[in-house]
């Protein structure tokens, strides 16, 4: 397709909702043209990318290949907070910027790890499909007592900014809260009364285990059948992170086994989640399909900021929200302006 050569190509995913995709044409447009790519592995698309100065991925790996092929690329703007798809190192060595969302979707993020504790304690999905199909029918409740939150350990793995929100709302509900992280948040355990823990001590006394890391090297398959040995029988595990931070071949024995009393997951190492994954017949897991910052307000805050960086970074600025890896080339480069 040819665009218009006075300006320069940004290049959006398709797999973005089309509100957002239209929002941001609207945020750019005056300075930028902008394309929107389904398939991002194929010839074609690397035809497509070839010109391209922005990169806006939601999913899509962003690897040596692709940035071999793109000379002019000054920016890849994840719609995001997690960067594991994006070769950092490899646009760095090129000057290419890597920014992401990282301030605005804590909230919703800690709400959906919330509301899948509360699904799993309360049992609500099952407890919907009983409303729809047998409580008329039954003279009595025949439904089983359900668990509180109050009073229940809650281990959250990873205090940033994301599990901070979780531990903020869970002392809300009246949980003991303890937390374990490669930094010890001294602050954070003033402020929100948190315990620091190894993160062996924290699987076996948790009533419930929230992941809250970013997937690296150091953080995959954090989560294997050691650990979960190690939980309660009684423990649900929580996964709002990045689905290979837990094994999920040890996860699905361990839960046929009722070693842990059941998981809550958004994410999971394939995505779609496969319809033969032996989660998909578990009853006890609630299973939702990736959407943690899936809120009409988390996503309009998010495609601001990605515009914001997009629209600096091509007009020649340095952006604000570049990923930590990035923070010092980013003040040198500043320094030298
Ligand atoms: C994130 O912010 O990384 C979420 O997984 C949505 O992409």
């Amino acid at each position: 397709m040819e665009g218009n050569p006075l300006k320069p190509k940004v290049v959006i995913s398709a797999k973005l909702r089309s509100k957002v995709r239209e929002a941001l044409k609207n945020l750019l447009n005056e300075i930028a043209d902008i394309y929107v790519l389904n398939d991002w592995t194929n010839e074609r698309s690397l035809q497509e990318l070839k010109d391209a100065e922005a990169l806006v991925p939601l999913h899509e790996e962003i690897n040596e290949k692709l940035l071999s092929r793109m000379p002019k690329l000054r920016i890849v703007a994840r719609f995001g907070v997690g960067y594991d798809r994006v070769d950092v190192e490899a646009c760095t060595k090129r000057g290419i910027y890597v920014t992401h969302t990282p301030n605005v979707l804590s909230n919703a993020v800690a709400e959906l790890t919330l509301a899948l504790m509360l699904c799993l304690s309360r049992r609500i999905i099952e407890a919907d499909r009983y409303v729809r199909t047998e409580w008329a029918k039954a003279n009595r409740s025949t439904l089983p007592l359900r668990e509180d939150l109050y009073g229940k350990t809650l281990g959250i793995i990873g205090l940033g900014r994301i599990g901070t929100e979780v531990a903020r709302r869970a002392k809300a509900f009246g949980m003991r809260i303890v937390y374990y992280d490669k930094i010890r948040r001294r602050n954070a355990e003033l402020e929100l009364g948190v315990e620091y823990l190894s993160l062996d001590k924290l699987l076996r006394i948790s009533d419930f285990v929230s992941l809250h890391v970013p997937l690296t090297p150091e953080t995959a398959s954090l989560i294997g059948e050691r650990e979960l040995e190690k939980m309660k029988k009684t423990a649900y595990l929580i996964n709002t992170s990045r689905g290979r931070v837990i094994d999920e071949e040890a996860l699905c024995r361990a839960l046929e086994k009722h070693q842990i009393a059941g998981a809550g997951l958004d994410v999971f190492s394939e995505e779609p989640l496969p319809l033969d994954s032996p989660l998909i017949k578990m009853k006890n897991v609630v299973l939702t399909p990736h959407m943690a910052t899936l809120t009409v307000e988390t996503r309009s805050l998010m495609l601001h900021i990605v515009a914001e960086d997009v629209r600096r970074v091509l007009t020649g600025k340095a952006p604000l929200n570049p990923v930590p890896e990035q923070k010092d080339v980013i003040s040198t480069r500043k320094g030298n302006e």
